[in-house]
C-alpha cells in the first residue's frame, strides 16, 4: 500500500480524461443523447424522468433535525416480533454473522406502522437485509414515497432521474446491450467500483436506502457492503482514539461534474460540500463505527495534506480490501422481485459492473434515500454504556 489517495472523479478536472470518460460512460449510464432510445425499451419507464430545464435548479432538501430521536428503530421490538410474526413462513439465511440477511416471506408493501418500527431497528442491527418476491415496484412511485417517508423526510438527489411527477424518487440505470458495453466501460479503466455511503456529502445524510430492482441482469451487477463497524473494531483502541478527534470534508463537486459532462441538467443548484466525524455513534444502537464514504470525501479537516492523505490511503485498505467485512447482495434477475434495504450509517456500497461482456437487459433500479440525522459522535460518558457493544443477535 501505498501513500496514493486521490480524490473520486478529481481526474475530470484534466480536459482530456473528461472527454474520455464521457466515451466511457455512454457505454454504462446514459445521458441526454440516448435518454429517448433507452426509455422507450424499458418495463418500467415510469421509473426514468429527466429533469426539465424549468425545473432544473429549482429543488433543496430540508433540514432534519431531532431525527437521532424520532428514528423508528427507537420504537422497534428487539426480537422483531412485529416484523417476523409467530406462526407465519418466514425464511431467513444470514449473509455473515455479522451483517447482512436474506428474507423471504415477508411482503414489505402490506407492513403496518409496528412492523415498520421493527424493519428500522433489523436495519440498525443487521445492516442490510434483502427481500425477494416483492411487489413494491408494481404499486407505483406515489405508494413508495409514502412507505419510504414513514421513516423520515425523503431525500432529493442533486443529479439522478427520477420517476415521473415524483422528485424524491432517485434512479439509476446501466444500458442493456452487448459487449459493446464492456469495451466502453473499460477502455480507460480497469473497474468500476465506487465505495460510498449514500448522499454523504448533505448535511443530514441517509439513514436508510430502500433499493427497489425494476430490471435486473439474470445475474451479476450485484450490490457489494462493507461493514464499518466492525472495520472500527479492528483498529487498536490508541488509534481509535485518534481518529475520533478528526472531521472529514464530504462533498458532491465531481459526481455533479460527471452528470454535467453526461448532459444531464440538475434538480439542486449549489454544490453540497459538509463536514462531519471520521468516527460516528448511532443513535438506537449507541455503536460507533468509521463513518468513511470514500467516493464523496475530500479531505481530513486541519491536517496537512500528506497527513491527510497517508491516513485516508491507510483506511481505504483497511476498509476496502478485506472480505472479512463485506457481504454482497445479488439482484438475481428481474423476476426475482428484489428489494434491498441497508442502513447507511455504518455500511458502505458499492455496485459491480461484472455483466458487461454479456448480452442482458438494463440494470434499473430506483431508491428512496430517508434522511437520517447529522452524524455526530457522542460524548464519552454516553459511549460508556456501549462501547464496542457487539452486534445483537436476533
Ligand atoms: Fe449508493
Amino acid at each position: 500500500m501505498g501513500n496514493n489517495w486521490k480524490i473520486l472523479g478529481s481526474e475530470l478536472n484534466d480536459p482530456d480524461v473528461a472527454k474520455g470518460l464521457e466515451n466511457s460512460l455512454n457505454g454504462l449510464i446514459i445521458g441526454e443523447k440516448d435518454y429517448d432510445s433507452v426509455l422507450k425499451g424499458l418495463k418500467y419507464p415510469e421509473f426514468l424522468q429527466k429533469t426539465t430545464a424549468e425545473k432544473a435548479g429549482t429543488y433543496d432538501n430540508q433540514p432534519n433535525p431531532g431525527h437521532e430521536k424520532n428514528d423508528k428503530g427507537h420504537l422497534g421490538d428487539p426480537l422483531f416480533k412485529n416484523l417476523f410474526p409467530e406462526g407465519k413462513q418466514i425464511e431467513k439465511f444470514d449473509l455473515s454473522p455479522n451483517f447482512g440477511t436474506e428474507i423471504e416471506g415477508v411482503q414489505l408493501s402490506e407492513l403496518n406502522d409496528a412492523a415498520k418500527n421493527d424493519l428500522a431497528l433489523f436495519l440498525e442491527t443487521r445492516g442490510l437485509a434483502v427481500f425477494r418476491k416483492q411487489d413494491f415496484r408494481d404499486k407505483g412511485p406515489g405508494f413508495a414515497t409514502e412507505f419510504g417517508k414513514y421513516f423520515g423526510p425523503l431525500h432529493i438527489h442533486p443529479v439522478s432521474y427520477s420517476a415521473q411527477g415524483y422528485p424524491e424518487i432517485f434512479t439509476t440505470i446501466r444500458k442493456g446491450g452487448d459487449g459493446s458495453r464492456y469495451d466502453a466501460v473499460f477502455q480507460r479503466k480497469s473497474k468500476d467500483i465506487a465505495w460510498h455511503s449514500d448522499i454523504s456529502f448533505e448535511e443530514y445524510p441517509a439513514s436508510f436506502s430502500f433499493f427497489v430492482a425494476l430490471e435486473a441482469p439474470p445475474s451479476g451487477g450485484d450490490t457489494v457492503f462493507i461493514d464499518l463497524r466492525e472495520a472500527y473494531r479492528r483498529l487498536s483502541p490508541s488509534f481509535q482514539k485518534y481518529l475520533e478527534t478528526l472531521t472529514v470534508v464530504h462533498s458532491n463537486l465531481y459526481q455533479r461534474k460527471a452528470a454535467e459532462i453526461r448532459g444531464q441538467l440538475l434538480k439542486i443548484k449549489d454544490v453540497s460540500t459538509h463536514e462531519h466525524p471520521l468516527v460516528r455513534t448511532h443513535p438506537v444502537t449507541g455503536e460507533k463505527s468509521l463513518y468513511f464514504s470514500r467516493g464523496f470525501i475530500q479531505k481530513i479537516k486541519g491536517l496537512k495534506s500528506e497527513e491527510s492523505d497517508a491516513i485516508l490511503s491507510f483506511l481505504e485498505d483497511h476498509v476496502t480490501n478485506n472480505p472479512e467485512l463485506q457481504v454482497r447482495a445479488s439482484h438475481r434477475g428481474t423476476e426475482s422481485g428484489t428489494v434491498i434495504a441497508w442502513d447507511n450509517r455504518f455500511l458502505l456500497h458499492t455496485a459491480t459492473s461484472d455483466f458487461l461482456q454479456y448480452a442482458t437487459g438494463p440494470r434499473h433500479h430506483f431508491r428512496l434515500t430517508v434522511l437520517g440525522e447529522k452524524p455526530y459522535l457522542a460524548e464519552e460518558n454516553k459511549q460508556n454504556e456501549s462501547e464496542n457493544e457487539r452486534p445483537r443477535a436476533y
